[in-house]
């Protein structure tokens, strides 16, 4: 019932729907699967590492056909019950049983209550899955810190596909080169409407003094490391070449972004000082390039106002001309 509960995070309706905390854990929000599933209609594909069934479930729905194997009788059992229509049997990843079909897999990052970071780590190790399954189509979901050069190292050269949901990252999936668009090697993903972005796209992106809105690009574009891209692409530009806050006089769809009341050099006096002639009572503060707590700052701010600012606070140039900005803004949303 609990469990039922915690799991309503993540699925639309898991009444019906049988987990261990640990499963829970570990399973694939619904909208991300539903994601992934979209971009495997049609296909044959090969859950390898399906625990309770939740990836199952979306790719059901648009794959071509679907089957799924877990190491863990308790979880395969649990699949059975989850996603009875969907073929399941217990094999170890490592050791194929299908031919052809496409293989999802999600190796686990956790193990004896510690994170794994090195992808050798995973369970299964990711060196391991690539290899075994070098001769044909795969996804693998890894973690989203999960280091580019090193899966270079490892021999992928896919397209890496960082995705996030309501704002947070949730993933990178590597596709295989024959999953990949044409020219893509980076995406980053936003599942809250906000779209998509490639390393195909353009990146001519000025730097220029702040216009109407500032942006805090979302952290999947951050990730990905393609916020030039998503600047070109929306007519924004940046404010400082090292520093991932843009600027535009419009906002791109689906994005909430600060609208500039006042520029002004950091200082925390200068700062208070100006926060109360725009009676502000409350501030959210996002900081870039300089070495401020938000929190300790917000509290030592003492704001006495009623309205809710947000501040921005940044390094602007570098080296001797580097200054510390603070931008007072009205937030979209
Ligand atoms: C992160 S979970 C997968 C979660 C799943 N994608 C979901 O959304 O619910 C990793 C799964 O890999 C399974 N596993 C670990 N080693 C395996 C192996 N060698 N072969 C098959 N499955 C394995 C674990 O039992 C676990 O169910």
């Amino acid at each position: 019932m609990l469990l039922r509960r915690r799991a309503a995070a993540k699925f639309d309706d898991p009444s019906q729907w049988l987990f261990t905390d640990d499963a829970l854990q570990q399973a694939t929000a619904q909208a991300v699967a539903e994601h992934r599933a979209r971009r495997l209609v049609g296909a044959t594909v090969h859950d390898v590492t399906c625990s309770v069934g939740t990836e199952l479930a979306s790719l059901r729905a648009s794959a071509g056909f679907v089957v799924g194997s877990d190491i863990d009788p308790t979880r395969l059992a649990m699949a059975r019950h989850n996603v009875g229509d969907v073929p399941l049997c217990r094999a170890d990843a490592l050791r194929p049983i299908t031919r052809d079909a496409v293989v999802l897999a999600d190796p686990a990052r956790r193990g004896s209550g510690r994170r794994r970071f090195d992808p050798r780590d995973y369970i299964p190790p990711l060196d391991r899955l690539l290899d075994v399954y070098s001769d044909r189509d795969y996804v693998v979901k890894c973690s989203p810190g999960i280091d580019f050069a090193e899966i270079g190292r490892l021999g992928f050269a896919g397209e890496i596909e960082i995705t996030s949901l309501d704002g947070s990252v949730r993933e990178a999936c590597l596709w295989s080169s024959g999953l990949a668009e044409a020219g893509v090697h980076r995406r980053a993903t936003m599942l809250n409407g906000a779209g998509q972005v490639t390393d195909a796209e353009p990146d001519d992106c000025p730097v220029a003094p702040a216009g109407r809105w500032i942006v805090d690009p979302d952290g999947a574009v951050v990730r990905a490391g393609l916020v030039r891209h998503y600047a070109a692409r929306h007519g924004l530009w940046q404010l400082d070449p090292d520093i991932a806050y843009l600027s535009g006089d419009r906002l791109p769809d689906g994005v909430r972004g600060f609208e500039v009341l006042d520029e002004l050099g950091f200082s925390e006096k200068r700062l208070r000082q100006a926060l109360s002639a725009h009676d502000a009572g409350a501030a959210e503060i996002l900081v870039r390039g300089v070495d401020v707590d938000p929190d300790a700052l917000r509290k030592r701010l003492k704001l006495r106002g009623s309205a809710a600012m947000s501040v921005v606070i940044t390094r602007i140039g570098s080296g001797t001309a580097s200054r510390a900005t603070a931008f007072i803004c009205h937030p979209s949303r």
